[in-house]
């Protein structure tokens, strides 16, 4: 078998031998993939479970669940649990922190996770995901106290999600670089097939919701307005546009072949500082993109540098092809 086809276990299994990595981290790793994998599997089958509707309840953000929203923060919960060092799972679709500890101790991970992300995307059946991130904590912290888990995205050990689209692949970060690999059926096995995933510096590819472009703030319609001028304009070169949905498969996309995805703070959605979550989406994705060479702003900082003060909290998200992510911080620096 070659070395690019090798499979998830023996990845993390190599990364244990040779790089170091954590022994309880590759049991919660390979926990998390299995979860993924399920969860690969209740979306394919959410046709015939008539399970790819709405809930009937809502998150605590407000917005409808869909019943595979819930399915899937089952499974993660389920599965993350299994490892005696998991301390607290904070989930995008759970109001509370899940303390698993009473008394977590340094070493301890804590995991954060959207368990489906783009789910607006099942009832049409495009690409969704799951996007979870780890901190190791670094001494004893106060189970009774919820705001013990809002870490910066720096103090993540590893990032990761499983894309469910044409195929289900998983695209993780440990810290030394970004790895994909893609579900294999028969087998059932994970296998490497994205090796050493890079994000060139330029690209002429960006991703918006443009239908809100009269509520941007002026730095985002200038760069706007500087792409849709083409060759005209003072950029002198054509751009392409993209927009999923799903913030895993624009950023699949991104991490595939470059590219820019923006989700500004706007007019409306200022009064929570932006739509995306800090802790479930820009912080995991935000390490993906960095080790695989990239950046991630707010436009005026690194997402990751941001200290939460709510486990729940949105912010402004510009991440990707790391050139084009400074010319959009220079429009905000203007
Ligand atoms: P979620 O389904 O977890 O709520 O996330 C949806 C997010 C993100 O994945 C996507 O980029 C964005 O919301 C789409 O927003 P619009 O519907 O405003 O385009
Ligand atoms: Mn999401
Ligand atoms: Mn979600």
């Amino acid at each position: 078998m070659s070395d690019t086809q090798m499979t998830f276990r023996q990845f993390l299994l190599k990364d244990y031998r040779t790089g170091g990595l954590d022994k309880d981290l590759v049991f919660l790793l390979e926990d998390i993939a299995t979860a993924c994998r399920i969860i690969s599997n209740h979306v394919r089958d959410g046709a015939f479970k008539e399970t790819l509707g709405v809930a009937g309840s809502t998150n605590i953000q407000g917005e409808d669940q869909k019943q595979l929203d819930v399915i899937a923060n089952d499974e993660f919960v389920e599965h993350c649990s299994n490892c005696s060092r998991v301390a607290a799972l904070v989930s995008e679709e759970v109001d509370e922190v899940d303390w698993l500890k009473d008394k977590p101790v340094a070493g301890d991970y804590i995991v954060y996770f959207d368990p489906l992300d783009g789910s607006s995307n099942l009832g049409v059946n495009l690409s969704v995901g799951s996007i979870f991130s780890i901190v190791q904590i670094k001494e004893a912290i106060d189970a009774t106290d919820d705001s013990s888990v809002l870490i910066a995205g720096s103090e993540q050990i590893c990032a990761g999600y499983s894309i469910y689209g044409p195929s289900t692949a998983l695209v993780i970060t440990t810290g030394h670089g970004v790895n994909g690999f893609t579900h294999q059926q028969g087998t059932g096995e994970f296998r490497l097939t994205y090796r050493d995933m890079t994000i060139p510096a330029t690209t002429k590819e960006f991703a918006i919701n443009a239908s809100r472009y009269r509520l941007w703030d002026a730095p985002i319609r200038a760069y706007f307005d500087e792409c849709i001028a083409g060759v005209e304009g003072s950029r002198g070169e054509n751009s392409n546009m993209r927009w999923t949905a799903s913030m895993v498969a624009d950023i699949h996309r991104i991490l595939v072949r470059g590219g820019v995805f923006l989700y500004p703070e706007d007019e409306g959605n200022r009064a929570t500082g932006g739509k995306l979550r800090l802790m479930y989406e820009a912080n995991p994705m935000g390490m993906l993109v960095e080790q695989a060479g990239g950046a991630a702003s707010t436009g005026t900082q690194r997402i990751m540098d941001i200290q939460p003060t709510s486990h729940h909290q949105r912010v402004p998200v510009i991440m990707g092809s790391k050139d084009e992510v400074a010319r959009i911080d220079a429009f905000h620096n203007a």
